[in-house]
């Protein structure tokens, strides 16, 4: 069995103060038991003050972007070397909000997940359609497009750690979310495709997190379908009462 992972995307939001509140209110009250990974990924500023806040507890901690190379002339840009230095078993690559503001690719997305896993972050891989691509019947073909790039060469470890998030674009911080039916046709393909690319065994062993207006009163319907394995939870992730609701309906 697949075991869920319900992460926080906390995009541009919270200094260290409030983010210190966050996490404490996070883990004074995890499921018990839990059984789910639950991860946030706080922006860059606050990943040092929120690995010291979750250190012994059973809450992960994820970056949110990374550049591909080790270190050098990049400015502004933070290496995977930087985030396991502040305790970061996880990064987010690829989110729509990066590929359609900042102009990443599936090539670059790829070298970077290359990169996270060379040095043992786990890259939680985000996909999905627009909604102009979705009224255009091309859901499945941009989906497999993004999969087929942004995954490629992983290696059999590099299958084995990597989480893909499917995220429709057109339910990401609209509350608009994609139904249980939808999600689940979409996370079976792209099942599919990992299938085609990595094996059965890897395919039936990769997590895939739905992303996209996930919120409490949804989690449970979204969080049982077959292929659903998890959550990628953005504006329902900057509140711990949300947050945790969402984790209790994965465990
Ligand atoms: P949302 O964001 O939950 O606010 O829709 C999800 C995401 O962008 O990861």
């Amino acid at each position: 069995m697949r075991k869920k992972i319900i992460a926080g995307n906390w995009k541009m939001n919270m200094t260290s103060d409030v983010a210190r509140d966050l996490v404490d209110g996070i883990k004074a009250k995890l499921p018990n038991p839990l059984n789910a990974d639950v991860v946030v990924c706080p922006p860059f500023t606050v990943l040092k003050s929120v690995a010291d806040r979750i250190a012994g507890s059973a809450v992960d901690l994820g970056a949110q972007n990374m550049h591909w190379e080790k270190s050098g002339a990049y400015t502004g840009e933070v290496s995977p070397e930087m985030l396991r230095d502040v305790m970061c078993n996880y990064v987010i690559l690829g989110h729509s909000e990066r590929r359609a503001y900042f102009g990443e690719t599936d090539e670059m997305v790829n070298r970077k997940a290359k990169a996270a896993l060379a040095m043992n972050l786990k890259p939680i891989i985000c996909v999905g359609e627009t909604l102009e691509e979705r009224e255009a019947d091309k859901t499945k073909q941009v989906v497999e497009t993004q999969v087929r790039g942004s995954l490629a060469e992983l290696g059999a470890k590099g299958w084995a750690d990597a989480i893909i998030a499917y995220e429709p674009v057109w339910a990401i911080g609209t509350g608009r979310t994609a139904t249980p039916e939808q999600a689940q046709e979409v996370h079976a393909f792209i099942r599919s495709i990992v299938r085609d690319m990595a094996g059965a065994a890897l395919a039936d062993a990769m997590r895939i997190q739905y992303g996209g207006s996930m919120k409490p009163d949804n989690a449970k319907e979204l969080l049982s379908q077959p292929d659903i394995d998890g959550g990628l939870i953005g504006g329902a992730a900057l509140k711990a009462d949300s947050f945790l609701a969402i984790v209790q309906a994965a465990c």
